[in-house]
């Protein structure tokens, strides 16, 4: 049988996706590509692999027992991959980190002073929102995520590395800018700008209005935080959104933090991989990395002169509550 390992790999996806399509984008290939790879393994093995039904493809019987083989022999390719990642050790090879949308304002940055140290690294960065992040670990398409507090399961370990406040921004010249401590219910005269369901920073603020009994009058829905905050000071309504997606527009006075009672709220960042993933010698150093200069890569005094009190302040609170 001459199948080669790339027909495998190929096969492998679509058979876990069922999808040409979604195969084709993961592997980052055109979708006649990944059509030519299929026909060639069918002609190799003289059997289809795939039925068409309608819209829906299906592995054939002999699909099914090759699937479960390519699984296998995925997962060895991974084991071997990684382990030649790892005699590589930390001047060369590859560190594959995916982040969420919110954290990479800071994470490009970070990534920026850790190539410099390692310029022979190749890096794979990828930006998605909390659902594709756990994806792409499960995938083994990641061997570290920058995010917020990830689900609790054996499966996973976390550890935080930086505080992550959410504030409510306004246009500058905002009626209720320079106000202290406004309450809660001065909000019910606002519209709001909300993230997309399946972002952190939105399942946060729910919890976080819930819990006080108080519902916002969301006019617009946005994926990224980028619209949220041009939506804002397009006058379109307030965003919530982290501080540290704000820097550049604090500096230069395009939007304002308003000091609102019990915000901002508190989150942290957290440093995610698979358990009991053997992590190479390089994505062990840029996770020592995170640990200890993430926070040398936000503009604290920003952050502060935004929040009007000290980051040593809010370390009293108690952050992401369960
Ligand atoms: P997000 O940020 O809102 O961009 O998904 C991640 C998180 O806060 O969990």
């Amino acid at each position: 049988m001459n199948v080669t390992l790339k027909q495998l790999k190929v096969f492998e996806r679509v058979a876990r996706r069922l999808s040409f399509t979604r195969a084709a984008e993961e592997l980052y290939l055109t979708q006649p590509a990944v059509s030519m790879q299929i026909r060639q393994f069918e002609e190799a093995i003289g059997l289809p692999l795939f039925e068409r039904l309608g819209k829906k493809i299906y592995l054939t019987e002999v699909g099914e027992e090759l699937y479960k083989l390519s699984r296998n022999i995925a997962r060895q390719l991974d084991e071997a991959e990684q382990l030649i990642e790892e005699l590589k050790g930390t001047e060369t090879g590859r560190l594959r980190v995916s982040v969420a949308n919110t954290v990479h304002y800071f994470a490009i940055r970070l990534l920026g002073e850790f190539c410099r140290r390692h310029p022979k690294v190749r890096v794979q960065f990828k930006v998605t929102n909390r659902k594709g992040l756990l994806q792409s670990l499960e995938d083994n398409e990641a061997d570290l995520l920058l995010m917020g507090k990830p689900p609790e399961t054996p499966e996973l370990e976390a550890e935080s590395f930086l505080t992550n406040p959410l504030v409510i921004i306004a246009p500058p010249d905002h009626p209720l800018r320079g106000r202290i401590n406004i309450p809660l219910t001065a909000l019910a005269d606002e519209t709001f700008i909300m993230r997309e369901v399946g972002s952190g920073t939105r399942n946060s603020v729910e919890r976080f209005l819930e819990e006080r009994g108080v519902r916002l009058t969301v006019s617009m829905e946005m994926n990224t935080n980028g619209a949220i905050k041009q939506g804002v000071e397009e006058g379109l309504g307030l965003g919530i959104v982290s501080i540290h997606t704000l820097e550049r527009e604090l500096e230069s006075g395009r939007l304002a933090v308003l000091d609102v009672e019990s915000f901002p709220i508190l989150r942290q960042w957290f440093l995610v991989h698979r358990a009991g993933k053997r992590l190479s010698a390089l994505a062990t150093e840029f996770a020592d990395f995170v640990r200890h200069e993430a926070q040398h890569f936000v503009r604290n005094d920003i952050i502060e002169t935004a929040l009007g009190r000290s980051l040593a302040d809010l370390r009293n609170l108690d952050p992401d509550p369960p």
